[in-house]
């Protein structure tokens, strides 16, 4: 118990400044972790596996469903008669599997999108390993993450077959969404993400600013969602402070909702023929929207004209997004195609299509290295 203590006080103290310590729990929540924030707490199932009963209130805290509180899941457990011995937990997975099912008493919408996802039939056909909703978002540290960060966590290895068929696979990854191309049947979009080409990184905006989304509202004056000269005039106001280093828009493919990632379909449905994004009037170029990253990692979103994609009036705003076929120039798009038939090779076409587009663009030749390594964003 001694330990125990002085493992609480630690976790108080640094998340104190932020208010989201486990202190700040509710006392129907302490009551439950007073033995539940024991580490190394957990039961010895029958068939020989231990199922920790150790809940972390500090990562609970910080997670999506601190006020819901621990009853919003487990309304099941009633102090007066817990802890008694509950035998019928078979194994930890069964267990997992089963209590699962407490999440859709409040997403049902995710609920039944996953139902029919390649994960859920690979459950029902018996996989002993195929994720369940905790095992993509956690049970107890819930908290809004990317597709990108949630997929990789298990398929890290999946990254280099891409490779195999895709030119520039490091640069697909970080501007078209895993679920983008996994859930084929779903609408796509262009999220065009304010980014700092100097650092490298997607621009966050700083917790109770929400300057963004008023700005883009007062710029949009009819409400009609932002046209070419508006995104220009925005992004004229973004980078107002000449000191500051210049921030630019940054395209991603994306689904139109978060939670339609849910509907993975199986391998061989994801999109793979080039021209669904390489072409002219593609459909995830349709739809457009601007935004900025929000405190919590959420992007912040304002919708945009699909011209801003098209018009001269943009050259400056996209100087970082150039999806051939999918936004200007034509004649950069033949040539791609050319450079393809000619048999030279994917490496060469797309490097020539690169320099010719930072060339067209007007693009400084110091500024001509690529997206090294930002950190991905949604
Ligand atoms: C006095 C200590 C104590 C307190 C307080 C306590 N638990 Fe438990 N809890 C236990 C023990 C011991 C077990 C293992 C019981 C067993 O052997 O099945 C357990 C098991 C559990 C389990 C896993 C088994 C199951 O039934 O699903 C959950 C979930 C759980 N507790 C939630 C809670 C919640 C929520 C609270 C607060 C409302 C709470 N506990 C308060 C001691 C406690
Ligand atoms: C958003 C729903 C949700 C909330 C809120 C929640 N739990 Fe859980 N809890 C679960 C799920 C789902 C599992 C099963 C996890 C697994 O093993 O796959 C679980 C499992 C447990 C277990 C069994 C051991 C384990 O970790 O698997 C204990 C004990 C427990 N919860 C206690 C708590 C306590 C204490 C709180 C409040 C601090 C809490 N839970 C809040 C969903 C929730
Ligand atoms: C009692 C209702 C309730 C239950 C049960 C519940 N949640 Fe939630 N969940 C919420 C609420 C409320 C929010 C919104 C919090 C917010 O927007 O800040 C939320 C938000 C979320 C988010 C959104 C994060 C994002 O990207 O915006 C995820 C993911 C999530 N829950 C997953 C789960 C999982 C997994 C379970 C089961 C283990 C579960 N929830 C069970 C109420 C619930
Ligand atoms: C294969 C991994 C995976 C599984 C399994 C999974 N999710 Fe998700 N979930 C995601 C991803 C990825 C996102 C979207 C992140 C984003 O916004 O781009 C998401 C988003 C969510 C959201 C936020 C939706 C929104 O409106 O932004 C909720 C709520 C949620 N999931 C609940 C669930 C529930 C409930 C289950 C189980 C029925 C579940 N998830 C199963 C990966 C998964
Ligand atoms: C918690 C780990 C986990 C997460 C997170 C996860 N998956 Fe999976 N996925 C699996 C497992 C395990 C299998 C294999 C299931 C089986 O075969 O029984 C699988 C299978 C797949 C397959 C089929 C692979 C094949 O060889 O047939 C695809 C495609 C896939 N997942 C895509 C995704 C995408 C996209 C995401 C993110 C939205 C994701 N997965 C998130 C664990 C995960
Ligand atoms: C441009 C579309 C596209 C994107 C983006 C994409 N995938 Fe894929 N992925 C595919 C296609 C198509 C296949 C099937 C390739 C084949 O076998 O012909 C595939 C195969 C897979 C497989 C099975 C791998 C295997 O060895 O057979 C997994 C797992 C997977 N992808 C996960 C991911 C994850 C995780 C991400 C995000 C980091 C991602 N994919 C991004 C199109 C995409
Ligand atoms: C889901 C949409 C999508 C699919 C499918 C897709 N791409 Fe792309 N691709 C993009 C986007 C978006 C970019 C723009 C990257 C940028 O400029 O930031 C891009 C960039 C490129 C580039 C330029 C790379 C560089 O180094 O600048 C080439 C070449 C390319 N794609 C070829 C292909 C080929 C060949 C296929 C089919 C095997 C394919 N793409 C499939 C969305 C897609």
């Amino acid at each position: 118990m001694v330990s125990l203590a002085l493992c609480a006080a630690a976790g108080v103290a640094s998340a104190a400044a932020a208010g989201n310590g486990a202190d700040s729990l509710s006392d129907a929540d302490k009551t439950c972790l007073q033995c539940h924030a024991q580490e190394g707490f957990k039961k010895d199932l029958a068939n020989g596996e231990a199922l920790s009963l150790h809940v972390q209130g500090e990562a609970f805290a910080g997670s999506v469903h601190k006020a819901i509180g621990c009853a919003g899941c487990h309304g099941d457990v009633d102090l007066k008669n817990h802890p008694g011995a509950t035998s019928n937990i078979r194994s930890v997975r069964q267990y997992s599997v089963e209590r699962a099912d407490t999440c859709r008493q409040c997403h049902e919408d995710a609920f039944k999108q996953h139902e029919g996802s390649l994960h859920a039939t690979r459950l029902r056909q018996g996989s002993p390993v195929a994720p369940v909703c905790t095992g993509c978002h956690g049970s107890h540290s819930v908290s809004p993450k990317t597709a990108y960060e949630t997929c990789v966590s298990c398929h890290a290895a999946a990254l280099g077959a891409h490779q195999k068929w895709l030119p520039n696979a490091t640069l697909h990854h970080e501007v078209v969404s895993c679920a983008a191309c996994h859930a084929p049947t779903v609408l796509r979009m262009i999220d065009l993400r304010l980014y700092d080409g100097v650092a490298k990184r997607w621009v966050s905006e700083q917790e109770g600013q929400a300057q963004f989304e008023k700005l883009a509202r007062s710029i949009d004056a009819d409400g009609n969602g932002l046209d070419p000269r508006e995104l220009r005039n925005l992004l004229k106001e973004v980078n107002r402070d000449a000191a500051a280093p210049p921030k630019t828009l940054r395209g991603r493919v994306e689904l139109r909702t978060g939670v339609e990632a849910h509907q993975l379909s199986d391998k061989a449905q994801a999109l793979k023929a080039c021209d669904n994004c390489h072409r002219d009037g593609a459909e995830p170029f349709q739809n457009i929207t601007v935004s900025i990253t929000g405190p919590d990692g959420r992007p912040i979103r304002y919708r945009a004209q699909k011209e801003v994609l098209t018009s001269v009036l943009s050259v400056d705003s996209l100087r970082e997004f150039y999806a051939i076929g999918g936004t200007r120039s034509r004649f950069l798009d033949i040539l791609f195609v050319l450079t393809l038939l000619a048999g030279i090779g994917v490496p060469i076409g797309h490097m020539t299509v690169r320099w010719l587009s930072r060339r067209y663009l007007g693009k400084g030749s110091g500024q001509s290295a690529t997206h090294d390594s930002p950190d991905r964003n949604r």
